[in-house]
């Protein structure tokens, strides 16, 4: 079959692989090829354990997988044949020297930039599908352009709103799709052919066009917006614990106001995942950089309330429990960072487990995806710390319950006989706010939610 295109993304992690899957389903005469360097990750999307657990994703893959849709570790070929390169590597916060625990580490996208440089053989659209900084897309530009092949690269800016969990429901049903250029002739020709991919299935008045650097901004912008509503609602929940307003009833109250809005108020352990932490960081070290002080302090309290919000979790626990754990058996239910998805970059699972350990405990870490990440995550600790996929078996002999990631699976549980089995007084710490607080009580457990008085039994 001769396809119209051919889409080459580079990076085959959790955004370039659902992201290609859904666009080689809805445009099938276009051919997508994902590359990586990582040969095991590609190796895994060709097979049927996906690197990835994501739902929905599956059945995509196997139903473009090998049609219109190639996973491979053919970089330069790949670019060679390509019309249009997304380029989805990873963005971390940079870990050594100047802005080291700021700033994007943007050495994986330079080095993605001198390969396309050195195999492209005629024009491209170079397209930036990860979270970059604000004017990224200059620096981009200067490196590709400066070639002496003659070619011209386009750089246009297409940042990924995605949440892990919902990604395939995310993608096919997007809030908005943005789409970045310079607004020159050859700029507005390379934003077209980008709107001419979702048009496929997007409803057009969903595409929305603008300048590269809105484009830019918008991403670190939308993940920081998001990330505050959570850090508002946890700092209001100790209040309520203080005062016995319940945050739940708060939160319901405020979320009502159509100018608030409903979403993204669930009071918790904390927010995790790749992105929120990350993208503040960037968006306070770019702020810095230009000399906008305040603007970076105040980002910054997003982090630093986030981060409160997990010691006060362990605090909470530590001190209902008579000040001591050592020794205890604590179940951890949950360690991804939210519910379906194993991914637990930035967990607050990791936080509260080493928490825990610090203070003698003895860690069972239980979830139903993601325990060869947490195996990872806390490999070098050598404390008393054990794995087990069966809730009840976690739960088994316990003194103390922590439920951290919102599975459906934890709602659903037998918890009288999770108590029964139990070392008590039982003690049930919902990080949250998923589980019916009264009937536990009624059960017999001592119950300590997020932004809610103690139900506990002495
Ligand atoms: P990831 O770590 O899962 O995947 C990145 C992949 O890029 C890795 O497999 C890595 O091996 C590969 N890679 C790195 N350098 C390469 C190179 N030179 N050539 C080929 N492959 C290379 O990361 P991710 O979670 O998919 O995130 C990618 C980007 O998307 C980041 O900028 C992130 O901020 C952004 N983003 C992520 C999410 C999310 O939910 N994870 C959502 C929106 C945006
Ligand atoms: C986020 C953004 O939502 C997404 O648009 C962007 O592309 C990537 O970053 P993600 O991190 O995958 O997505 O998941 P998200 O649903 O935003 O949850 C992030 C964290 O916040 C999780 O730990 C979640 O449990 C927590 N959270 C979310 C809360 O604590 N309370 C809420 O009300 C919502």
């Amino acid at each position: 079959m001769t396809f119209e295109k051919q889409i080459l993304c580079i990076g085959a992690g959790y955004v370039g692989g659902p992201t290609m899957a859904m666009i080689a389903m809805k445009c099938p005469r276009y051919k997508v090829t994902v590359v990586d360097i990582n040969s095991a990750r590609i190796a895994a999307w060709n097979s049927n354990a996906l690197p990835i657990y994501e739902p929905g994703l599956d059945a995509l893959v196997q139903k473009t997988r090998g049609t219109n849709l190639f996973f491979s570790t053919g970089i330069e070929q790949g670019i060679q044949a390509a019309d249009i390169i997304f380029v989805s590597v990873n963005t971390p916060t940079k870990t050594f020297g100047h802005g080291a625990g700021k700033a994007a580490d943007l050495q994986f996208w330079e080095k993605t930039a001198r390969q396309i440089l050195v195999h492209a053989t005629n024009n491209k659209i170079v397209v930036e599908k990860s979270t970059l900084p604000v004017r990224t897309a200059e620096a981009m530009e200067r490196i590709l352009n400066q070639n002496t092949k003659n070619i011209h690269f386009e750089v246009v800016s297409n940042p990924e709103f995605l949440a892990e969990g919902t990604a395939i429901a995310d993608l096919e049903n997007p809030d908005r799709v943005l789409i970045g250029s310079q607004e020159t002739p050859d700029g507005l020709k390379a934003r077209k052919a980008i709107v001419d991919i979702y048009a496929h299935w997007v409803p057009r008045d969903r595409i929305i066009e603008c300048n590269v650097w809105s484009a830019e901004l918008s991403k670190l912008t939308a993940n920081a917006f998001l990330a505050q509503r959570i850090s508002s609602i946890n700092s209001i929940s100790a209040l309520c614990e203080r005062t016995e307003a319940d945050i739940t009833e708060v939160a319901a109250a405020i979320g009502k106001d159509a100018r608030i809005g409903a979403k993204f108020l669930r009071a918790g352990v904390g927010f995790g995942g790749s992105c929120f932490k990350k993208d503040i960081l960037n968006l306070v070290y770019i702020c810095q950089s230009y000399g906008l002080t305040e603007i970076a302090e105040y980002w910054e309290s997003v982090i630093r309330i986030n981060e409160w919000q997990e010691r006060r979790f362990v605090r909470t626990m530590l001190e209902s429990m008579f000040n001591t754990i050592a020794g205890k058996k604590i179940a951890l239910l949950g360690f991804a960072f939210k519910a379906d998805t194993g991914d637990t970059r930035e967990s607050p699972a990791i936080v509260v487990a080493r928490s825990l350990l610090e203070e003698h405990a003895d860690v069972v870490v239980s979830d139903p995806k993601a325990l060869d990440n947490a195996r990872e995550d806390l490999k070098d600790v050598p404390q008393a710390l054990s794995f087990e996929v069966d809730p009840y078996r976690a739960t088994d002999g316990a003194h103390a319950v922590a439920l951290l990631t919102d599975w459906q699976l934890y709602r659903d549980l037998d918890y009288e006989r999770i108590l029964q089995s139990m070392e008590q007084p039982a003690f049930l710490f919902d990080g949250r706010n998923i589980l019916d607080h009264k009937k536990l009580f009624d059960l017999g457990f001592n119950v300590f939610a997020i932004g809610k008085a103690p139900l506990k039994h002495f």
